[in-house]
């Protein structure tokens, strides 16, 4: 791994997100460049890669076809491969040189869940393991993301405890045809996800974007039966969310916010607020996925849907 100059993440679906999140969590943490490639994108493309190049597959189920012939490609060209599966012993981590399990446990549903939040963690552990190699992550800054990821599991468990509101949230918008999901930065990919798994679950029209692309084109839908997701935890990025938000709430836009535990300026803007506790800038991920698949599957399951 200290020879690797690039790395370049290839996935579908919902690991495809978890890629984009790992795009920016590896880049901060150990300043190395790294691509996000579509599988069924990157296979049929004539993609020039250099030797120093890692290619790094992300699959819950380690049979996924596109990602699958991704991986043979690049291996043809006598590229290293690493595989992030959950499924031990799968075709994908059989044909990496090296695999990192998920140990998820089976994904019993088609929606993915658990499986996105490993992966997460997965490719931030991969970033610090990086970080720490080239030096870039000091000792002081790892031991203190550590400690903050022993706590993800009894936040995460907070989270839960409070469904009844989000099933509250689900009661009241469950009947909209169109939804928009906006995230920033590490948020955006969960925006991605938020509205995958809704569609995927409910079978509702719904959209990611990062939350200022919003206003070169998706803006024009806003309307007051569309509701907009808003992913807005108190990082370096919060004021511009808000500012966002509130072009959206200039057009009579409905929106439900995902915020930090305690933050009042969120709620003067949304109409309603999920919170979940504080952690690390980097660690939001972990926590902001899990309110929004809450949702996706309270809407779903009042929709009469068989998750
Ligand atoms: O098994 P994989 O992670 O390779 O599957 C990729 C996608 O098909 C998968 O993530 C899909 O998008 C999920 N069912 C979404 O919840």
């Amino acid at each position: 791994l200290s020879r690797i100059h690039r790395l370049v993440l290839v996935a579908c679906g919902t690991s495809w997100h978890a890629a984009i999140a790992g795009e920016y969590l590896i880049e901060n943490f150990a300043g190395v460049p790294v691509e996000v490639e579509c599988a069924s994108e990157m296979r049929y493309r004539n993609r020039p890669l250099e030797k120093d190049t890692l290619v790094v597959s992300i699959s819950q189920s380690g049979e996924t076809a596109d990602t699958l012939a991704a991986i043979r490609g690049a291996r043809d060209l006598g590229i290293r491969t690493l595989a992030i599966v959950n499924v031990v012993g799968s075709t994908i981590a059989r044909e990496s040189d090296a695999d990192i399990y998920m140990r998820a446990g089976p994904e019993i549903g088609v929606a993915s869940t658990k499986a996105f939040e490993m992966q997460v963690l997965l490719l931030t552990l991969l970033g610090m393991a990086l970080g720490r190699l080239r030096g870039t992550l000091p000792t002081a800054q790892g031991r203190k993301l550590v400690n903050e990821l022993k706590t993800i599991p009894r936040k995460i468990q907070q989270i839960l405890d409070g469904d009844g509101h989000i099933l509250h949230i689900a009661k009241k918008y469950y009947r909209c045809t169109d939804f928009l999901y906006m995230g920033r930065q590490i948020n955006f990919p969960i925006a991605l996800e938020g509205a995958l798994k809704l569609k995927e679950l409910s079978y509702i029209h719904a959209e990611g974007y990062p939350s200022a692309e919003m206003k070169h084109g998706p803006i024009a839908l806003i309307a007051p039966d569309f509701p907009s997701v808003f992913v807005v935890p108190r990082d370096p990025v919060f004021d511009k969310n808000v500012s966002n938000m509130e072009e959206i709430k200039a057009r009579k836009g409905p929106i439900i916010a995902v915020a930090t535990a305690g933050d009042k300026e969120v709620a003067r803007t949304a109409d309603d607020v999920i919170y979940i506790p504080r952690t690390s800038d980097w660690l939001y991920p972990l926590l902001t996925v899990v309110p929004l698949q809450l949702l996706a599957y309270h809407i779903a399951v009042l929709r009469g849907c068989d998750v």
